[in-house]
């Protein structure tokens, strides 16, 4: 038991449980992006995809507690990370510098962060939280992006959500030990396709239904 206290107390093992759910949390978004896309085949289609997720009843309430334990550890562990990096710099820097492989997505990982948290728990009350029973979720979800605002910010929050991922993806390789000047560029490449793929693929879902409406 002592060793697992001292490897998850370490701030190599919190960098480890960031990379694992962070990691979780790429896969979730693929799962759910594939799911979403099945609102450009049209309303039945999106219907039933929900009617079919809903029908693995056990196993979808165990994958969302999975899914909320996973993101209660990434976002307590990635807080406490920034916070002592705060304490650990004496002074801000007069300049902020992009040397060091410094990108926009590495530099704002907490807010970044934050904001997609935010964003989380308003999308759960959009479309989860509400009441299915005389309505269906694409008539739930056209009645949100028929709303110029909803549409703003969820476009904003995928953009969030890209450069999130642009540099959260291929720094959880880098972590799990996939650091080596032969599969970096690679990572980092692959890394800035899976964001385009989250920002592109569910940013312009929201733009889409609002057209159809
Ligand atoms: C245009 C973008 C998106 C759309 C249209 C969308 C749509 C939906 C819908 C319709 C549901 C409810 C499914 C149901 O209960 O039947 C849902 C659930 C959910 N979404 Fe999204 N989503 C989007 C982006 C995202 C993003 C970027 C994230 C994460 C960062 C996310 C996280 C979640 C979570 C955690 C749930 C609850 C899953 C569950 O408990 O079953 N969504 N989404």
């Amino acid at each position: 038991m002592n060793w697992l206290t001292n490897t998850f107390g370490s701030s190599v093992g919190k960098k480890l449980m960031m990379a694992v759910t962070g990691l979780f949390f790429c896969v979730f978004l693929v799962l759910h992006l594939a799911g979403n896309l099945t609102l450009y085949m049209g309303k039945d289609a999106f219907n039933s995809y929900a009617e079919h997720l809903h029908s693995l009843g056990p196993l979808l309430t165990l994958a969302e507690w999975g899914l909320l334990t996973f993101a209660i550890i990434h976002i307590s562990t990635g807080l406490f990370l920034f916070y002592q990096n705060y304490k650990a710099r004496p002074t801000r820097y007069a300049v902020n510098k992009r040397a060091g492989g410094r990108t926009l997505g590495s530099a704002t990982m907490p807010y970044t962060g934050v904001l997609l948290l935010l964003f989380v728990i308003y999308h759960l009350f959009n479309f989860h939280f509400v009441d299915k029973t005389h309505t269906t979720i694409f008539q739930i979800v056209s009645n949100a992006f028929a709303q110029p605002g909803y549409v703003l910010i969820y476009t904003f929050a995928m953009i969030i959500a890209a450069v999130h991922v642009s540099h959260g993806f291929w720094s959880a390789f880098q972590t799990l030990g996939a650091n080596h000047p032969k599969y970096t560029p690679f990572l980092r490449g692959l890394s800035l396709v899976f964001s385009l793929i989250v920002g592109i693929g569910f940013g312009f879902i929201p733009v889409y239904v609002s057209l159809l409406v």
